[in-house]
């Protein structure tokens, strides 16, 4: 094949090898990567991405009309390295035949040991403990002292799991309320003071999908007021959350940088999913994982 027939591909980012290795040996690709673990500068993603066929992206990429002109009636493909897909302005993409591809099912497991973990770490209050060790703070032995809440015998309501339960009936029976859902225009801000006041004082709200699915006023609110007791957070709007914001300098407010599928072996998965995406796309086969629009 001549230079002149090649598939324009664009990834973001630097992406696991498991996936930039299948993308180097597809002879019908000429593949351009921002190879950085930063993300790709506006002007850039702009600029790079004019002529491709297939564009990788991440969910820290805001994919819209802007975007999409500026690639040009190429682009076959979007392949994205995740589940989420709300970065994607799916009725512009639809409206442009373009197929898009993304990773459900890959990152469940590693997702739901996050969702565990954030949970027992707001829950029994770790952070705050592994500060007051640090700081000289742990004088000794207290009864009283880094208290929280346990799992055992008690009522987790997840919201994400389908419909199965009326929503304020989970709220108010549940002692730790886990949100799961994706992010659509439905769930965006679910999440807000009416749905705290619904939750025990004592109970805990763990979120590991989108931060647009939460109120951040309100939940400071409700966590400063003891509306209810503590909050994990995964994701956060915006993402990163600057250091300076209210929500950090709460100590029954745990956050994380978005590390839900944050294993080697999930990552990699994702890399060679999203790859095998993008190639199954540029070539009209079936994909492994497309999105239905
Ligand atoms: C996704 O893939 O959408 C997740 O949020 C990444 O952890």
């Amino acid at each position: 094949m001549s230079a002149r027939q090649l598939m324009k591909v664009f990834v973001t980012r630097r992406i696991p090898q498991e996936g930039m290795k299948l993308l180097q040996k597809a002879s019908m690709c000429d593949v351009l990567v921002w190879d950085s673990d930063e993300p790709v500068p506006r002007a850039e993603l702009l600029e790079k991405v004019e002529g491709a066929h297939g564009l990788v992206c991440l969910l820290s990429d805001r994919i819209d009309a802007e975007v999409l002109d500026a690639a040009g009636p190429n682009l076959k493909v979007i392949s994205t390295m995740s589940v989420g897909f709300d970065h994607l302005a799916i009725e512009e993409i639809k409206k442009r035949g373009i197929r898009v591809g993304y990773t459900p099912d890959v990152l469940t497991d590693a997702t739901a040991e996050l969702t565990v973990a954030l949970l027992l770490a707001t829950a029994r209050r770790l952070p705050e403990g592994i500060q007051e060790v640090k700081s000289g703070g742990w004088s000794s032995w207290k009864p009283l002292w880094l208290c929280g809440y346990g799992l055992s015998g008690s009522t987790v309501g997840v919201i994400g799991l389908g419909r199965i339960v009326p929503l304020d009936t989970l709220l108010r029976e549940s002692d730790f309320v886990v949100v799961s859902c994706s992010l659509t225009p439905d769930t965006q801000e679910l999440c807000n003071k009416a749905f705290f006041s619904k939750m025990k004082n004592t109970a805990v709200f763990i979120n590991t999908s989108r931060g647009a699915v939460v109120n951040q006023e309100d939940l400071l609110e409700a966590l400063t007021s003891g509306q209810i007791a503590a909050a994990g957070l995964d994701v956060t709007t915006p993402e990163p959350l600057p250091t300076d914001h209210p929500l950090l300098r709460l100590s029954n407010c745990v956050v994380l940088p978005h590390i839900g599928s944050a294993t080697f072996s999930t990552r990699g998965v994702m890399a060679q999913l999203s790859a095998h995406n993008l190639l199954s796309g540029l070539t009209g086969d079936p994909m492994p994982s497309e999105l239905k629009l």
